[in-house]
This record gives C-alpha cells, sequence and structure tokens, in this order.
C-alpha cells in the first residue's frame, strides 16, 4: 500500500531569468512501512520534494496525497494540523528548544497539539534510542548524536504516517551517524513506520529498502 501519491508535481523558484525549476514533474510513490532514500546532487530539489511531502510548501501544479489526504486542498491552518497530526520531521541541524528538557522537547509537539502522549511508548522510544538517563538533562548538555537522538523520539511519539528526515546525520561525525542511523532504522522497523529520507551518504542510502535518485527536479530511479 501506497501512503504518499504524487502525480506530475512542479515548483519553481525565482522568476525570469533567475527562474530555478526546483521540481520538473515530479511522479512518485511511497510505500506504507518502508524506508526509501532520496539521494541526488545539491540543488537537484531534494528538500523541495520533501517538504512538499510534509505540507511545508506548496507546489506550483501537480498533486501530493498523504495517508488519503490531498494536501492542495487544504487552507493554511489544515496544513499545520495535517503537519502536527501525520508529519514527523527530523532535521540536519536537530531544531531542539534551548530551554526545554529532553523529556519536554520530545513531549513538546504532543502538549501544542493538546494531546496526552501513551507513556508506554514513549517508555519504549526513550528506551530503543538510549535516552532513559537523559530526560532531564538540556540539550547543550547532549553530543550532536544525542540531539538528534531526542529529535527523533519527538519526532515519532506522535505515530506519524510519515517520518521526513533531511540529511539527519549531516552534522554527525560518521561514528555518531552510524549509530543514530541504526536507531532510526531500528524504530523504523519495530514500529513498522514510513520513513523517507535524504541523505548524500550512499553507505546510508544502501540501508533503505528503496533508493530514489533526483537529478534537475526530476526522478531517475
Ligand atoms: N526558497 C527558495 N527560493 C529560491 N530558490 C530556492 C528555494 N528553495 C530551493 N531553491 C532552489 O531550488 C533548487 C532545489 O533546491 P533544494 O530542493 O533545496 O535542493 P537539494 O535539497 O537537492 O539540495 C536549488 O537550485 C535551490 O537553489
Ligand atoms: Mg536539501
Amino acid at each position: 500500500m501506497d501512503i504518499v501519491t504524487i502525480h506530475n508535481l512542479k515548483k519553481t523558484f525565482g522568476k525570469g531569468e533567475n527562474a530555478v525549476k526546483a521540481l520538473d514533474g515530479i511522479d512518485l510513490a511511497i510505500e506504507k512501512g518502508k524506508f526509501t532514500a532520496i539521494i541526488g546532487a545539491s540543488g537537484s530539489g531534494k528538500t523541495t520534494l520533501l517538504n512538499m511531502m510534509g505540507g511545508l510548501d506548496v507546489p506550483d501544479e501537480g498533486e501530493v496525497i498523504v495517508d488519503g489526504i490531498k494536501l492542495s486542498g487544504l487552507k493554511e491552518k489544515e496544513l499545520a494540523v495535517f503537519r502536527r497530526g501525520k508529519v514527523g520531521f527530523v532535521y540536519q541541524s536537530f531544531h531542539l528548544i534551548s530551554t526545554l528538557t529532553v523529556k519536554e522537547n520530545i513531549l513538546f509537539p504532543l502538549s501544542l497539539a493538546g494531546m496526552t502522549p501513551d507513556s508506554s511508548f514513549f517508555e519504549e522510544i526513550i528506551h530503543l534510542l538510549h535516552l532513559e538517563q537523559r530526560l532531564n538533562a538540556y540539550p547543550h548538555e547532549l553530543s550532536g548524536g544525542g540531539q538528534q537522538r531526542v529529535a527523533i523520539a519527538r519526532a515519532l511519539i506522535s505515530k506519524p504516517s510519515i517520518l521526513l528526515a533531511d540529511e539527519p546525520t549531516g552534522n554527525l561525525d560518521s561514528k555518531s551517524g552510524q549509530n543514530v542511523l541504526g536507531l532510526l532504522k531500528l524504530s523504523v522497523e519495530t514500529y513498522h513506520q514510513t520513513l523517507v529520507m535524504i541523505t548524500h551518504n550512499l553507505e546510508i542510502a544502501q540501508m533503505a529498502d528503496r533508493v530514489v535518485r533526483m537529478e534537475d527536479g526530476r526522478i531517475f530511479g
């Protein structure tokens, strides 16, 4: 079953001579419960494509359907609800809130949404990501790998339909990058979590169920 379907997606940034076709007619289906890696040179449109799946950006043309929801039909407020309920984001630069503890950071999106955390699921996730000893620490007290594990826990806690990761190991040394990635893959397998990850690292891409290659706003293979 496909959790994401994309039809003829187009996006141009800028106008006239400065126009850049970031997405030039993308057709793509993402299978539920699978790990899909997106690779391609810098500027090939990977982040733009991921942002479209997460309802963070709006295409000029084409259609994105995530978990049965057609994003082009949604107003900004509805998109915000969609993002909160259906999407987990993991970025290269963690995006943790420095004045909140690890535990507060993980629960922050749920509390924003007025949802009560499932405490047994919380326990499972922090155990899986080796965070149980760090719950009262602040982000700056953790290593980069530790901070990214917090960001992953925060993304997983709402059981999103789709987890979107944009070069999540890009700011980590290779050892902690491998560690974080192994844990991310374990979480995905444990919860049959759909993951779409942009990466420059071909070794990482080889761990994926499927590799999608982008070039100049198009998909090859
Ligand atoms: N907000 C924006 N404004 C102008 N140009 C943009 C914007 N976002 C992306 N682009 C351009 O679109 C192209 C694709 O960008 P991006 O999706 O970030 O590629 P990638 O993630 O593969 O490096 C690039 O040429 C980039 O400069
Ligand atoms: Mg990018």
